[in-house]
Protein backbone atom coordinates (compact mmCIF):
# COMPACT_ATOMS: atom_id res chain seq x y z
CA UNK A 1 0.00 0.00 0.00
CA UNK A 2 1.37 3.58 -1.02
CA UNK A 3 -0.48 6.71 0.39
CA UNK A 4 1.51 8.91 -1.89
CA UNK A 5 -0.22 10.73 -4.62
CA UNK A 6 -0.05 10.48 -7.93
CA UNK A 7 1.75 13.47 -9.27
CA UNK A 8 0.93 14.77 -13.34
CA UNK A 9 2.20 17.87 -14.77
CA UNK A 10 1.69 19.41 -18.17
CA UNK A 11 2.55 22.89 -20.11
CA UNK A 12 -1.17 24.24 -19.20
CA UNK A 13 -4.93 23.67 -18.84
CA UNK A 14 -5.02 20.44 -20.95
CA UNK A 15 -3.66 18.21 -18.21
CA UNK A 16 -7.05 18.44 -16.52
CA UNK A 17 -8.11 16.29 -19.64
CA UNK A 18 -6.36 13.20 -18.01
CA UNK A 19 -6.70 14.63 -13.98
CA UNK A 20 -10.45 13.87 -15.14
CA UNK A 21 -9.74 10.27 -16.62
CA UNK A 22 -7.42 9.10 -13.45
CA UNK A 23 -9.38 10.30 -10.99
CA UNK A 24 -12.68 8.22 -12.52
CA UNK A 25 -10.26 5.71 -12.23
CA UNK A 26 -8.72 5.68 -9.31
CA UNK A 27 -10.83 7.16 -7.16
CA UNK A 28 -8.98 6.42 -3.90
CA UNK A 29 -5.71 7.81 -5.13
CA UNK A 30 -4.26 11.73 -4.38
CA UNK A 31 -3.14 13.35 -7.09
CA UNK A 32 -1.09 16.79 -7.21
CA UNK A 33 -1.36 18.63 -10.64
CA UNK A 34 0.95 20.94 -11.85
CA UNK A 35 0.08 23.57 -15.32
CA UNK A 36 3.40 25.65 -16.54
CA UNK A 37 1.24 28.18 -17.57
CA UNK A 38 3.54 30.75 -17.29
CA UNK A 39 5.55 28.90 -19.84
CA UNK A 40 2.76 27.42 -22.24
CA UNK A 41 3.18 26.72 -25.54
CA UNK A 42 5.75 23.94 -24.80
CA UNK A 43 4.68 22.90 -28.50
CA UNK A 44 6.88 25.84 -29.95
CA UNK A 45 9.87 25.39 -28.02
CA UNK A 46 13.64 23.54 -28.90
CA UNK A 47 13.32 20.22 -27.44
CA UNK A 48 16.14 21.23 -24.77
CA UNK A 49 13.60 24.01 -23.51
CA UNK A 50 10.90 21.51 -23.30
CA UNK A 51 13.30 19.17 -20.95
CA UNK A 52 14.50 22.44 -18.98
CA UNK A 53 10.73 23.57 -18.20
CA UNK A 54 9.40 19.65 -17.89
CA UNK A 55 12.42 19.01 -15.34
CA UNK A 56 11.40 22.32 -13.11
CA UNK A 57 7.59 20.57 -12.61
CA UNK A 58 9.00 17.42 -11.90
CA UNK A 59 10.92 18.46 -9.08
CA UNK A 60 8.32 20.16 -7.89
CA UNK A 61 6.54 17.50 -8.01
CA UNK A 62 9.09 15.14 -6.71
CA UNK A 63 9.50 17.73 -3.23
CA UNK A 64 5.62 16.99 -2.81
CA UNK A 65 6.73 13.09 -2.48
CA UNK A 66 4.62 11.64 -5.27
CA UNK A 67 4.72 8.09 -5.65
CA UNK A 68 4.84 8.08 -9.75
CA UNK A 69 4.33 11.11 -12.34
CA UNK A 70 2.40 11.12 -15.27
CA UNK A 71 3.30 13.22 -18.09
CA UNK A 72 -0.10 15.27 -19.14
CA UNK A 73 1.14 16.81 -21.99
CA UNK A 74 2.07 14.82 -25.00
CA UNK A 75 4.84 17.76 -25.79
CA UNK A 76 6.59 17.05 -22.73
CA UNK A 77 6.00 13.10 -23.32
CA UNK A 78 7.78 13.57 -27.13
CA UNK A 79 10.21 15.64 -25.42
CA UNK A 80 10.95 14.87 -22.06
CA UNK A 81 10.15 11.63 -20.73
CA UNK A 82 12.94 9.55 -21.85
CA UNK A 83 15.68 12.05 -20.81
CA UNK A 84 14.22 12.55 -17.53
CA UNK A 85 13.23 9.43 -16.61
CA UNK A 86 17.09 8.38 -16.87
CA UNK A 87 17.71 10.70 -13.84
CA UNK A 88 14.54 9.95 -11.49
CA UNK A 89 13.15 7.41 -9.52
CA UNK A 90 9.57 7.10 -9.53
CA UNK A 91 8.40 5.50 -12.59
CA UNK A 92 7.00 8.59 -15.82
CA UNK A 93 3.85 7.46 -17.37
CA UNK A 94 3.62 9.50 -20.45
CA UNK A 95 0.41 9.87 -22.95
CA UNK A 96 1.97 8.91 -26.55
CA UNK A 97 2.69 4.93 -26.08
CA UNK A 98 -1.10 4.68 -24.47
CA UNK A 99 -2.93 7.33 -27.35
CA UNK A 100 -0.86 4.61 -29.77
CA UNK A 101 -1.91 1.68 -28.57
CA UNK A 102 -5.65 2.93 -28.89
CA UNK A 103 -5.01 4.09 -32.03
CA UNK A 104 -4.42 0.49 -33.15
CA UNK A 105 -7.71 -0.82 -31.62
CA UNK A 106 -9.89 1.67 -33.11
CA UNK A 107 -8.79 1.82 -36.38
CA UNK A 108 -10.45 -1.26 -38.60
CA UNK A 109 -8.88 0.79 -42.19
CA UNK A 110 -5.51 1.22 -40.76
CA UNK A 111 -5.35 4.63 -41.47
CA UNK A 112 -4.89 6.75 -38.49
CA UNK A 113 -4.46 10.94 -38.58
CA UNK A 114 -2.82 12.27 -35.74
CA UNK A 115 -3.07 16.16 -34.66
CA UNK A 116 -0.42 17.03 -32.57
CA UNK A 117 1.95 20.37 -31.79
CA UNK A 118 4.78 20.97 -34.13
CA UNK A 119 7.50 19.67 -31.49
CA UNK A 120 5.44 16.34 -31.16
CA UNK A 121 4.79 16.07 -34.83
CA UNK A 122 8.50 16.52 -35.51
CA UNK A 123 9.07 13.82 -33.19
CA UNK A 124 7.03 11.46 -34.93
CA UNK A 125 6.41 9.76 -31.50
CA UNK A 126 2.77 8.65 -32.62
CA UNK A 127 3.73 7.25 -35.92
CA UNK A 128 6.76 5.02 -34.92
CA UNK A 129 4.68 3.97 -31.47
CA UNK A 130 2.08 2.97 -33.57
CA UNK A 131 3.77 1.43 -36.59
CA UNK A 132 5.69 -0.82 -33.72
CA UNK A 133 2.58 -2.29 -32.76
CA UNK A 134 1.03 -2.42 -36.21
CA UNK A 135 3.58 -1.89 -39.55
CA UNK A 136 0.79 -1.82 -42.15
CA UNK A 137 -1.24 1.21 -40.54
CA UNK A 138 -0.66 4.55 -42.64
CA UNK A 139 -0.25 7.41 -40.35
CA UNK A 140 -0.75 11.37 -41.08
CA UNK A 141 0.58 13.67 -39.02
CA UNK A 142 -0.67 17.06 -38.96
CA UNK A 143 0.65 19.83 -36.53
CA UNK A 144 -1.61 22.72 -35.38
CA UNK A 145 0.18 24.91 -33.44
CA UNK A 146 -2.73 27.00 -33.02
CA UNK A 147 -4.90 24.87 -31.27
CA UNK A 148 -3.43 24.60 -27.78
CA UNK A 149 -2.85 28.19 -27.25
CA UNK A 150 -6.85 28.58 -28.69
CA UNK A 151 -7.78 25.80 -25.29
CA UNK A 152 -5.84 28.57 -23.12
CA UNK A 153 -7.48 31.46 -24.62
CA UNK A 154 -11.11 30.74 -23.47
CA UNK A 155 -12.24 31.44 -26.97
CA UNK A 156 -16.39 30.75 -27.52
CA UNK A 157 -17.67 27.77 -29.47
CA UNK A 158 -17.92 29.53 -32.43
CA UNK A 159 -14.18 31.03 -32.62
CA UNK A 160 -13.04 27.40 -31.77
CA UNK A 161 -14.84 25.58 -34.41
CA UNK A 162 -13.49 28.33 -36.70
CA UNK A 163 -9.60 27.50 -35.95
CA UNK A 164 -10.32 24.27 -35.46
CA UNK A 165 -11.59 23.73 -38.97
CA UNK A 166 -8.65 25.55 -40.79
CA UNK A 167 -6.47 24.03 -38.82
CA UNK A 168 -8.03 20.30 -40.08
CA UNK A 169 -7.94 21.64 -43.65
CA UNK A 170 -4.76 19.78 -44.38
CA UNK A 171 -6.92 16.51 -43.80
CA UNK A 172 -9.59 17.04 -46.32
CA UNK A 173 -9.48 13.94 -49.06
CA UNK A 174 -7.24 12.08 -46.70
CA UNK A 175 -8.93 8.59 -46.18
CA UNK A 176 -8.72 7.74 -42.05
CA UNK A 177 -11.04 6.02 -39.95
CA UNK A 178 -9.07 7.04 -36.62
CA UNK A 179 -8.23 10.92 -35.19
CA UNK A 180 -5.62 10.96 -32.19
CA UNK A 181 -6.35 14.08 -30.10
CA UNK A 182 -2.43 14.15 -29.83
CA UNK A 183 -2.01 17.30 -27.17
CA UNK A 184 -4.07 17.07 -24.18
CA UNK A 185 -5.66 20.75 -24.60
CA UNK A 186 -7.87 18.91 -27.21
CA UNK A 187 -9.85 17.65 -25.26
CA UNK A 188 -10.98 20.28 -23.26
CA UNK A 189 -12.68 21.42 -27.28
CA UNK A 190 -13.77 17.93 -27.70
CA UNK A 191 -17.09 19.27 -29.04
CA UNK A 192 -15.47 21.55 -31.72
CA UNK A 193 -12.71 18.42 -33.17
CA UNK A 194 -16.78 16.16 -33.20
CA UNK A 195 -18.32 18.73 -35.40
CA UNK A 196 -15.33 19.46 -37.50
CA UNK A 197 -14.42 16.02 -38.52
CA UNK A 198 -16.20 13.57 -40.57
CA UNK A 199 -18.95 11.60 -39.02
CA UNK A 200 -17.65 8.12 -39.51
CA UNK A 201 -13.75 9.23 -37.75
CA UNK A 202 -13.67 8.04 -34.54
CA UNK A 203 -11.59 10.44 -32.28
CA UNK A 204 -9.28 8.69 -29.88
CA UNK A 205 -8.82 10.37 -26.42
CA UNK A 206 -5.12 9.31 -25.11
CA UNK A 207 -6.37 10.10 -21.37
CA UNK A 208 -8.98 6.62 -21.58
CA UNK A 209 -6.03 4.43 -21.64
CA UNK A 210 -3.39 6.68 -19.57
CA UNK A 211 -6.17 5.82 -16.52
CA UNK A 212 -6.07 1.99 -17.41
CA UNK A 213 -2.53 2.03 -17.75
CA UNK A 214 -1.37 3.91 -14.97
CA UNK A 215 -4.31 1.12 -12.62
CA UNK A 216 -2.02 -1.27 -14.45
CA UNK A 217 1.14 -0.04 -13.23
CA UNK A 218 0.11 0.54 -9.56
CA UNK A 219 -1.42 -3.07 -9.38
CA UNK A 220 1.69 -4.61 -10.58
CA UNK A 221 4.41 -2.34 -8.66
CA UNK A 222 1.48 -2.33 -5.23
CA UNK A 223 1.22 1.27 -5.36
CA UNK A 224 -2.43 1.73 -4.32
CA UNK A 225 -3.46 3.82 -1.22
CA UNK A 226 -4.91 1.91 1.39
CA UNK A 227 -8.76 0.48 1.00
CA UNK A 228 -11.06 3.18 1.53
CA UNK A 229 -8.48 6.33 1.51
CA UNK A 230 -10.04 9.29 1.10
CA UNK A 231 -8.40 11.01 -1.80
CA UNK A 232 -7.37 14.79 -1.76
CA UNK A 233 -6.51 17.02 -5.30
CA UNK A 234 -4.38 19.80 -5.41
CA UNK A 235 -3.55 22.34 -7.96
CA UNK A 236 -0.42 24.26 -8.95
CA UNK A 237 -0.01 26.72 -11.78
CA UNK A 238 3.14 28.65 -12.48
CA UNK A 239 0.67 31.01 -14.41
CA UNK A 240 -2.78 32.99 -13.54
CA UNK A 241 -4.56 30.82 -10.60
CA UNK A 242 -8.08 32.86 -11.35
CA UNK A 243 -7.76 31.25 -14.81
CA UNK A 244 -5.96 27.73 -13.97
CA UNK A 245 -9.30 27.40 -11.29
CA UNK A 246 -11.70 28.65 -13.45
CA UNK A 247 -10.43 25.84 -16.10
CA UNK A 248 -10.57 23.45 -13.68
CA UNK A 249 -13.69 23.96 -12.06
CA UNK A 250 -15.49 23.84 -15.64
CA UNK A 251 -13.94 20.65 -17.42
CA UNK A 252 -13.94 19.19 -13.78
CA UNK A 253 -17.25 20.22 -12.98
CA UNK A 254 -15.80 20.88 -9.47
CA UNK A 255 -17.49 24.37 -8.82
CA UNK A 256 -15.05 24.31 -5.92
CA UNK A 257 -11.78 23.40 -7.16
CA UNK A 258 -8.79 25.74 -5.88
CA UNK A 259 -5.46 26.45 -6.85
CA UNK A 260 -2.13 28.11 -5.90
CA UNK A 261 0.59 29.95 -7.36
CA UNK A 262 4.06 28.04 -7.70
CA UNK A 263 7.12 29.27 -8.72
CA UNK A 264 9.00 26.32 -10.09
CA UNK A 265 12.41 28.39 -11.20
CA UNK A 266 13.30 29.28 -7.48
C1 LIG B 1 1.69 22.85 -25.68
O1 LIG B 1 2.11 23.34 -24.61
O2 LIG B 1 2.08 23.35 -26.76
C2 LIG B 1 0.71 21.73 -25.70
C3 LIG B 1 0.98 20.64 -24.75
C4 LIG B 1 0.76 19.22 -25.30
O3 LIG B 1 1.42 18.84 -26.25
O4 LIG B 1 -0.04 18.43 -24.74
Amino acid sequence: MDNRPIGLLDSGDGGFSVVKKVIKKLPEESTIFIGDNAHMPYGDKSKEEVIELTRHSVNFLLSRDVKLIIFACNTATAAAMSTIQKEIKPQIIGVIQSGSLAAVRTTENKKVAVSATPVTIASHAYKNEIQVRDPEIEVTELATPKLAPLVEAEEDYNTNLRVVKESLKPLQGKDFDTFVLGCTHYPLIQKEFEEALPDNVSIVDPADQVAQYTFNVMRRDGLFAAPGSVARHEYYTTGDVEKFERMGQSFLDQPDLKAKYVDTEN
